[in-house]
C-alpha cells in the first residue's frame, strides 16, 4: 500500500512557519496537516484561516485542514476559498454530515470525516460511500505531542476491512502520537495516511523520520 505522510505544523515552531514548511516539503512530506481549534470542540486554540491563505502562497503541496470545530458547515466555503485540498470535520461536531460532505465536494475538494478515540467506528460506516477521507483520532484531539492510544489499532483494521469489503477508495488517516514505532503498528492495521507533529518537527534528520514512517 502506498503510504502518504501529512506534516502537523501545530509540531513546528510557528515563529519559523515558513521555513518549517519548506524544510518539510524538501524533506518529503507529502502533505501539510492544518489543525484548526476553536476553543469550544477542544480545549484548545491554534490557527485558522488567514494563516492558511498565507501558506498556500509559498506552497504547492496537498493542504489536509482538520477542523476541531463546532460548526465546520458554517467555514467550508472559507477554507476551501483559502486553499484547503482536503477539509476534514468531525462526526461529533454539531453540523449535519451529508450538508457538509456536499458542502466541500461543491468546492472541489477532498471530504474527510474524523472520529475521536472514544467513538464507535458504527455510526460512520453509512458515510463511506461519499467519502475520500477517515480520520481516525489516536489521541483525544486538542494537542500535539500526547501518547498513542493502542486501543485505535482495532478501530482501524475494523475500518480497512469494511473499506476493501464494499470495495471503496477510501483513504484512513490517523493522527496523534504517531512516530517510527507506531506507524508500523498503524501501516499493519491498514492506516495509509499518518499524520506527524512532534515527532517529525523534533527529528534530527527530517528525511530520515518520513522514510521511518512510512516502511
Ligand atoms: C491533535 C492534532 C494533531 C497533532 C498531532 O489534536 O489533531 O494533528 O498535531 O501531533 P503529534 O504528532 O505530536 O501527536
Ligand atoms: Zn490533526
Amino acid at each position: 500500500m502506498n503510504i502518504a505522510i501529512s506534516a502537523s505544523i501545530l509540531g513546528s515552531d510557528l515563529s519559523n512557519l515558513k521555513n518549517e514548511i519548506q524544510r518539510i516539503e524538501s524533506a518529503g512530506a507529502d502533505m501539510i496537516h492544518f489543525d484548526v481549534m476553536d476553543g469550544i470542540f477542544v480545549d484548545n486554540i491554534s490557527f485558522g484561516i488567514p494563516v492558511l491563505a498565507s501558506i498556500k502562497k509559498y506552497t504547492s503541496v496537498t493542504l489536509d485542514v482538520h477542523l476541531m470545530i463546532i460548526n465546520p458547515l458554517k467555514y467550508i466555503e472559507q477554507f476551501a476559498n483559502a486553499g484547503a485540498d482536503i477539509i476534514t470535520f468531525h462526526y461529533e461536531s454539531s453540523s449535519d454530515i451529508n450538508e457538509t460532505i456536499d458542502r466541500i465536494h461543491s468546492y472541489g475538494k477532498k471530504a474527510g470525516l474524523s472520529i475521536k478515540p472514544n467513538t464507535p467506528l458504527a455510526g460512520i460506516i453509512k458515510y463511506l460511500h461519499k467519502l475520500d477521507m477517515v480520520l481516525i483520532m489516536t489521541v483525544e484531539p486538542g494537542f500535539g505531542g500526547q501518547g498513542f492510544i493502542k486501543s485505535s489499532l482495532d478501530k482501524i483494521s475494523a475500518l480497512r476491512s469494511v473499506i476493501d469489503d464494499k470495495g471503496l477508495n477510501v483513504d484512513i488517516q490517523v493522527d496523534g502520537g504517531i512516530n517510527d514505532t507506531t506507524a508500523s503498528l498503524v501501516r499493519g492495521a491498514g492506516a495509509n495516511n499518518l499524520v506527524s507533529g512532534s515527532y517529525l518537527f523534533n527529528a534530527k534528520y527530517t528525511a530520515e523520520a518520513i522514510s521511518m514512517l512510512k516502511s
